[in-house]
C-alpha cells in the first residue's frame, strides 16, 4: 500500500493500541487524525511523533459531535476504532449488571455510532477496523459480560463486510496487553494476572501495545481481507 496517499482516523488515539497504531502509520507515511477525549492527554501522546499527524478532541458517545467531526474531515480512506469502556468483568452470580449496561455504553455503542456516522466519509472501497476482545470466545469465567460486549461487536463483522461492501470490515480480537486499559484496576491484580499469562500463555508474555497495531496495519493494507477476526492473543484462545 502506498501510505503517503492514506488518511486514516484512528478514534481511541491518545493511548495504548490506538497510540501504537497512530505512531505506526504515521511510520510508515499515512495520514493519520487521532482522536481521544482528554486535550491534553492527546497532546503529551502525539508529541514527538514525526510525519502527518494531528490530534482532535471529541467525545464518541456524542452522536453529533461524531456527525460535526466526519463532516468536517473531507474523505477518509480507513477508519480504525479501538474505543474502550472497562465495567462489566466479574463472576455472573454476582455481575453488576447496571456496569455491563455501561460497559455497553462505552465501547459497543461508540463503536456502533462512529463506524455508522463515518461511513458518509469513508472512501466506498477503503476500511473500517473493530477492536473487540478475545473474552468473546473463551468461556473464561469471569469475563461473560465482557464477551457479551465484544461477542455483540464480533457477531456483526462478517454482515457488515457483505452489505458494506466494496469497504473491507474487520476486526482485531486481543488478548491481554500491557496497556493503560490495566491502571483502572488495583496493581496488584494487574501484577497477577500479567503473571499468570507470562507463565501460561504459550508465547510466555503479556502482548504489547504494537503487537496489535501490527495486526491492525496488516487489516489495513491487505485488500483481499474482509469479514475477518483476526486473535492477536498470544494464543490465550488455546488454552
Ligand atoms: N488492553 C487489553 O488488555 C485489551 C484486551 C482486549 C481488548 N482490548 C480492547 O482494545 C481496545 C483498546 O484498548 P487499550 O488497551 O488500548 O485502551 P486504553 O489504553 O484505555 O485506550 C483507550 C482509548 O480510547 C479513548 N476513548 C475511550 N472512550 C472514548 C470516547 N467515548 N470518545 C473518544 N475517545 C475515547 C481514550 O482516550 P480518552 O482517555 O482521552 O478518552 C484512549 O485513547 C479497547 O476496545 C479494549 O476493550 C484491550
Amino acid at each position: 500500500m502506498d501510505w503517503q496517499n492514506q488518511k486514516v482516523v484512528v478514534l481511541g488515539g491518545s493511548s495504548g493500541v490506538g497510540l501504537a497504531t497512530v505512531k505506526r502509520l504515521a511510520a510508515a507515511g499515512a495520514s493519520v487524525v487521532a482522536v481521544g477525549r482528554d486535550r491534553a492527554k492527546l497532546d503529551d501522546a502525539l508529541s514527538g511523533i514525526g510525519g502527518q499527524v494531528t490530534g482532535e478532541t471529541l467525545d464518541c458517545t456524542d452522536r453529533a459531535a461524531l456527525q460535526s467531526f466526519f463532516g468536517g474531515l473531507g474523505g477518509i480512506d480507513h477508519l480504525v476504532i479501538t474505543l474502550s469502556g472497562g465495567e462489566g468483568a466479574g463472576p455472573f452470580a454476582e455481575l453488576d449488571l447496571a456496569a455491563l449496561r455501561r460497559g455497553f455504553e462505552a465501547k459497543f455503542w461508540p463503536q456502533l455510532e462512529a463506524a455508522q456516522t463515518a461511513l458518509p466519509t469513508l472512501r466506498r472501497d477503503g476500511s473500517m477496523t473493530f477492536l473487540t476482545a478475545i473474552s468473546a470466545r473463551i468461556a473464561n469465567p469471569g469475563t461473560a459480560g465482557l464477551g457479551a460486549i465484544n461477542g455483540a461487536l464480533e457477531s456483526m463483522i462478517g454482515t457488515l463486510a457483505r452489505e458494506l461492501a466494496p469497504l473491507r470490515v474487520n476486526a482485531v480480537s486481543p488478548g491481554v496487553i500491557d496497556t493503560p486499559w490495566w491502571d483502572r484496576f488495583p496493581a496488584s491484580v494487574k501484577s497477577e494476572v500479567f503473571r499468570q499469562q507470562s507463565e501460561t500463555l504459550p508465547v510466555r508474555r503479556v502482548g504489547r501495545a504494537d503487537d496489535v497495531a501490527h495486526a491492525l496495519q496488516f487489516l489495513l493494507e491487505n485488500t483481499f481481507m474482509t469479514g475477518a477476526v483476526i486473535e492477536c492473543d498470544g494464543g490465550l484462545r488455546l488454552l
